[in-house]
């Protein structure tokens, strides 16, 4: 494979869905393999019978978040990074099974909420280095994108800290996997100050600006948005109980 998705995510109501949507996004596009990995002590049965069945390409990892860093239910979303550890144990695995005599390995983080136009994955399929795009529907704009002078990418149209060397989200880039075993300490940092995950790892990986390749037609075009779940209600399950005295079968699997 040449493309390699590495995907963390974590055990809630909506994580089927998530997965599905994703996993039937993921199943149209060739030579990619996919690495899931689960914020978990363990490798849940769920996203193991779901990963058997898809038809995928893949590889099944786990490893939790410790509690101090994990968000409550009341923090708002920016106080700690999300999918650091997983990430990680993601880059750990590319490290000890990409074999760049096989020919070439680009590397995307593909949250596992988010809308993936096809186009992308062909987009990054020739990555040098570190391709970029604009990311739709993410700091509160309609887009943030990297600017683009004379095919050179100069500066970041985000309202949030452009002064970030780079400041993009998750969604917003690829490398190509030579990069991980030429900088072999690269990873994402769990003390990184508030949106600077990306930018940080990026620069672990010893890359400068004058590296980003612009894809997207000179990053004119949307091809991967931050969509976010709306968190589903329980609050007519007690009620079905009270009400009709019977509740949902916890034997069916949502
Ligand atoms: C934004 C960025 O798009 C993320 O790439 C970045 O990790 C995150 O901010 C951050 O600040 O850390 P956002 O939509 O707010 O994303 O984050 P989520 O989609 O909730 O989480 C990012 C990924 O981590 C998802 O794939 C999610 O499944 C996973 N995750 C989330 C975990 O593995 N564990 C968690 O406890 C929460
Ligand atoms: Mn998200």
């Amino acid at each position: 494979p040449n493309i390699y998705v590495i995907t963390p995510t974590y055990a809630r109501l909506e994580q089927k869905a998530e997965l599905t949507r994703l996993s039937y996004t993921l199943q149209h596009v060739i030579n990619l393999h996919w690495i899931l990995v689960e914020d978990s002590y363990t490798k849940t049965p769920l996203v193991t019978r779901f990963l058997q069945k898809s038809r995928l390409s893949y590889t099944h990892l786990n490893v939790p978040t410790p509690e101090e860093y994990k968000l409550s239910d009341t923090d708002p979303n920016w106080l700690k990074p999300r999918g650091v550890l997983q990430r990680n144990a993601g880059l750990k695995w590319l490290r000890d099974n990409f074999n760049p005599s096989s020919g070439k390995g680009v590397v995307y983080f593909a949250d596992d909420d988010n809308t993936y136009d096809l186009h992308l994955f062909e987009e990054m399929r020739f990555t040098r280095k570190v391709t970029v795009w604009p990311v739709g529907l993410v700091g509160s704009l309609r887009y943030e994108k990297p600017i683009v002078q004379d095919g050179k990418v100069t500066g970041w149209y985000t309202f949030w800290r452009p002064e970030r060397t780079f400041a993009m989200d998750m969604a917003g880039f690829a490398i190509n996997a030579n990069l991980l075993l030429e900088q072999s300490e690269a990873k994402f940092s769990l003390h990184v100050k508030r949106g600077g995950l990306e930018s940080e790892f990026l620069t672990s990986l010893g890359v400068t600006l004058d590296d980003l390749e612009p894809k997207a037609n000179g990053c004119t075009k949307i091809l991967v948005w931050h969509t976010r779940t709306e968190k589903s209600s329980l609050k007519n399950e007690e009620k079905m109980v009270r009400k009709y005295g019977k509740g949902s079968d916890p034997m069916i699997e949502v």
